[in-house]
């Protein structure tokens, strides 16, 4: 398939179907309320209210990493476009491509591919990619970064774009394979452009994952109502509290969910009881900080080989470019 012959077609590529996420929800929550401590992965967290409620956390004036990064946006895109030399731009987690148009604006190409597990997310941001650059050909992909990018479309002079700090969202062992996937994707030549936070005083990072109207505590507690609603679970949601911590050993804030008091739960759909102490946590999300050495040393591991830095004035967040070699 080559992707200039086309024009400006615009596709929409389901990998995913319901069936799937709910069996991969169902697996991940049968291993994850039985472990200890117990954990819910994040993946889940985005189903359209939670995409709805992301996009209101990047709104949040406490969350500084939104707006960091759109002003490293600003102004690396001109390096951007002119040491990737990409034609076509294949963004994984694309959510809103609110800020991806920084790098649009400066690269003008061919194509764009949203990659994104939220439908929803995906439907909001092509139309108004579609009306904003009627030249260019937009295709979607519903599916997940963590079992789906070898059907990413092949070709030529194409750039892959992880925004949002994302990857943060990844512990050490699992980022390091995804980073190594995402690289074997890659042609020799083509490049990975990578939003990552940075390291901070950790009050600032606290109060981004503990914001005070409570949007991110929704955020977090809605993958409760994503299981009473997927899995016939009866969470009652007044019976958690949103936690976030800085862990410095880690250099990664943690999000969890503490019981008020004890409680028994019922997840119907999996014949599963469970029972939670008083002050129990469950794990549900790290959010790593990065410094410009470990990026490049990461890249390096996976065979990226680092071409660009650059951050915001404040340099509060950090976007690589780098090479597959
Ligand atoms: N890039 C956007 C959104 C970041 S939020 C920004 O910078 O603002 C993370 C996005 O990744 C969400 O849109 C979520 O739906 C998506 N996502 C999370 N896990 C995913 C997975 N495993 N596969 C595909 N998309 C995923
Ligand atoms: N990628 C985002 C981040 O780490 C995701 C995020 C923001 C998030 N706030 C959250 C995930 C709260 C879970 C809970 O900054």
């Amino acid at each position: 398939m080559t992707p200039l012959d086309t024009g400006p077609l615009s596709t929409r590529t389901q990998l995913l179907q319901e069936d799937d996420l709910r069996r991969g929800l169902r697996e991940d929550v049968l291993a994850g309320l039985r472990a200890t401590p117990k954990r819910l992965a994040p993946k889940w967290l985005y189903d359209a209210a939670g995409s709805e409620l992301f996009d209101a956390i990047t709104a949040l004036p406490e969350y500084y990493p939104t707006e960091a990064e759109r002003a490293a946006l600003r102004l690396a895109a001109d390096e951007i476009a002119e040491r990737s030399g990409a034609r076509t731009v294949m963004e994984l987690g694309s959510g809103s491509s609110d800020k991806t148009r920084t790098i649009l604006d400066a690269l003008r190409p061919h194509r764009y591919i949203a990659f994104d597990v939220s439908e929803s997310a995906l439907d909001g941001a092509a139309a108004g990619l579609r009306r904003r650059y009627p030249g260019m050909r937009v295709d979607c992909v519903v599916g997940d970064f963590d079992q789906h990018l070898a059907f990413l479309p092949e070709g030529a002079d194409r750039m892959l774009v992880f925004l949002g700090g994302t990857i943060g969202n990844y512990p050490p062992e699992p980022r390091a394979k995804l980073l190594s996937a995402m690289s074997a994707t890659l042609q020799p030549g083509e490049t990975l452009l990578l939003g990552t936070d940075l390291v901070k005083d950790p009050r600032r990072l606290v109060r981004a994952y503990d914001d005070s109207a409570g949007v991110t505590a929704a955020f977090n507690r809605n993958i409760l109502t994503i299981l009473n609603r997927e899995l016939r679970a009866d969470f009652d949601l007044d019976g958690f509290e949103h936690v976030a911590l800085w862990d410095t050993d880690n250099e990664w804030i943690e999000m969890r969910l503490r019981a008020r008091r004890a409680q028994h739960v019922r997840v119907a759909e999996l014949d599963l009881d469970v029972d939670f102490a008083e002050g129990e946590e469950m794990h549900t999300e790290v959010s790593c900080k990065f410094r410009r050495e470990k990026v490049e040393q990461e890249l390096d591991g996976a065979g990226l080989d680092l071409i660009g830095w650059w951050t915001d004035p404040a340099e509060d967040f950090g976007l690589s470019l780098s090479r597959k070699r």
